[in-house]
Parts: C-alpha cells; sequence; structure tokens
C-alpha cells in the first residue's frame, strides 16, 4: 500500500468511458488533467481555501468516530491531502492520499502515505480501507467506475463519503453554470444536483447512512480566478465578464452572487453523503426497523439475508 506508483503503469485508461477526452489516448488524457491540476498545484490551499473548512471537515470524517482511530483511511483524489493531514493530527489515524498529479505528495510527509495514481483503477488490494474520502473528485472522473473502484477497495463494514459541490438550481441556470464552467476549465465538469448524485451513489451499489448539506461564503480575486489553473484567454475572460453581469436573477438571489471587476463572492453549496457499500448486512441493518418483529431473514432488494 505504501511507495509511489507510477502512473505510465496505470494507463492506459479506457478510452470508451472518458466521454470529455475522445480524441485522445488515455496518455495524453492524463496529460491535459495534469498540467491543470499542476498549475494550481502551489497555490491551491490559498486559493481554494474551501478545502480548510472545519464545518466540511466535521462532516467529512463524522463517520470515523465510530470507526476508531485504527482505521486505514484513504482519501482519494485527495490532492494536497489537507483532510488527512489534519486528521491525523487531531487522531494519528493511518492515512494514505491518491492523487493523479504528483506535485500534491509536496505537501504530505510521512507517516500519510502519498501515491500517485488513477482514482479508476488503483494498484491497492481488494478491501485495503475501513473508510475513504472522495471530496471534490467526482465531477472530474467517469463517476461510476470510481465509484465502483471504492467499492472494490472498501472492506465490507467500510464507509465512504461523497462530499460534492452541488448544483442548488435547474434548468436554465444550469446551461449558465455549464458555459462558466466550459469557459473555466480546460475539460468541461459535471455539475451535480443533489438527486443526481445521491442516484449515483445508490446506482453503484451503496447503501446511504447520513445525507447533509453545508452553504459556505466565498470571494475570490477575479484576476486569481482567472489564473487559478493557467491563464485563461482574453475572449474566455471577457465573455465570463459578461456571462456574471447578465446571470439569471434567480443565480443571483440564491447564490448571492456579486461579481465586480476585482471580486466574485457567492454562496457554494455542498452536499456530504456517507454511505456503505450495499451488503445483505448492510441492508438487513438498514431495514430491520422495518421489518416485521422477529423476522430476521427473507429477500429484499434482491438480495438474500
Ligand atoms: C478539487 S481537487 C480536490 C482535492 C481534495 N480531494 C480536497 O478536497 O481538497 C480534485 C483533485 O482530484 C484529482 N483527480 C482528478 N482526476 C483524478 C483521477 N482520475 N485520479 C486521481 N486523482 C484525480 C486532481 O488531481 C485534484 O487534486
Amino acid at each position: 500500500m505504501t511507495g509511489k506508483i507510477d502512473l505510465r503503469s496505470v494507463l492506459p485508461y479506457d478510452s470508451s468511458s472518458q466521454r470529455r477526452f475522445r480524441s485522445s489516448t488515455g496518455i495524453e488524457k492524463a496529460a491535459v488533467g495534469s498540467t491543470y491540476w499542476q498549475s494550481r498545484a502551489k497555490h491551491y490551499e490559498e486559493y481554494s481555501s474551501w478545502c480548510r473548512d472545519l464545518g466540511l471537515f466535521a462532516k467529512c470524517t463524522e463517520p470515523l468516530k465510530s470507526l476508531g482511530e485504527a482505521s486505514r483511511c484513504l482519501d482519494l483524489g485527495g490532492g494536497t491531502g489537507w483532510v488527512a493531514r489534519h486528521d491525523n493530527e487531531l487522531t494519528g489515524r493511518q492515512w494514505t492520499v491518491l492523487d493523479q498529479c504528483a506535485d500534491y505528495g509536496k505537501y504530505i510527509r510521512p507517516p500519510i502515505t502519498f501515491v500517485v495514481g488513477d482514482a479508476h483503477r488503483t494498484r491497492f488490494p481488494n478491501s485495503s480501507f475501513d473508510f475513504i474520502l472522495a471530496r471534490s473528485l467526482l465531477h472530474y472522473v467517469d463517476c461510476p467506475r470510481v465509484l465502483a473502484e471504492a467499492r472494490r477497495l472498501l472492506c465490507s463494514k467500510g464507509t465512504l463519503v461523497v462530499a460534492q459541490k452541488i448544483l442548488a438550481y435547474r434548468g436554465s441556470e444550469s446551461e449558465w453554470f455549464s458555459e462558466l464552467d466550459r469557459l473555466k476549465r480546460p475539460e468541461p465538469t459535471k455539475a451535480w444536483s443533489a438527486k443526481q448524485l445521491l442516484i449515483a451513489i445508490t446506482s453503484a451499489g451503496y447503501i446511504l447512512h447520513k445525507v447533509s448539506f453545508l452553504t459556505m461564503p466565498r470571494k475570490i480575486m477575479v484576476r486569481e480566478w482567472f489564473e487559478s489553473g493557467g491563464k485563461l484567454s482574453n475572449p474566455n475572460q471577457h465573455r465570463i465578464n459578461k456571462l456574471f453581469r447578465t446571470a439569471p436573477k434567480s443565480v443571483r438571489n440564491y447564490l448571492k452572487l456579486n461579481f465586480t471587476d476585482d471580486e466574485i463572492s457567492y454562496l457554494e453549496q455542498w452536499m456530504v453523503v456517507a454511505c456503505q457499500p450495499l451488503t445483505s448486512e448492510a441492508v438487513y441493518k438498514a431495514t430491520k426497523s422495518r421489518l416485521p418483529r422477529g423476522r430476521t431473514h427473507g429477500v429484499l432488494h434482491g438480495l438474500q439475508l
């Protein structure tokens, strides 16, 4: 479980499911992704200050309280591994951080292990972890494949926590958001609604334990934002300026969106989902209270209890 994995040995990706990189081979895909993340690595924790938010940290690590301090924890697509580092400082828990971009490893020191790898297909053996966190990862990856990989890596009673920024509005507003995202990033990302994300998680074979929400105020300097993932072209900057100034009223009201020449401020919506691999035992536990008294076996959701 320790030591660095050469990304090239994990590639190629299954390009058929990487819709975002239709024209690329897997190796080019990794290069595109890494260039973007490399350019963000140096100032990641200053710019993406949400990653140090203690409220979000508490929600993401809450299930660990019942798992005990000996749990084996994985921060999947963990970037600088702030959650792993902070939790390790507080509890001494054993963490591994896996990210596709080696530059994030510079933030991580023993006893935390940093592994360069692909969240779609890691090198860890089955059931290697008791707890996996996937925070702000699923919109960058092939979500069903990563959730399936997390299932493979979790022990049967293990817990996965997914934390994602979510869209809190619908319809034409989500088109507005998508255009903004396309202009801002070299590779488009998926914008999830709470419902879509819950469907994705349950469809991947997890049973939900706890779903919670968090609203986080954010303030970003426009120039930093334009430069955070590699400098944006002038036409893209102009179009983004225009998009902000013409944002639908519902978006402005709901997100408390404010945009000046220097600063953007808005409310970010997060959803944190704690779930477990769907096993007959997990289904039984979750539904026991709903079964007739005294009944300890039967068939539920097609699973023999
Ligand atoms: C928004 S950052 C979140 C980092 C961290 N989870 C956190 O909450 O601070 C997304 C991270 O996912 C990583 N990532 C994206 N695609 C990945 C993949 N296929 N395999 C591993 N890591 C990936 C990126 O390199 C980046 O560090």
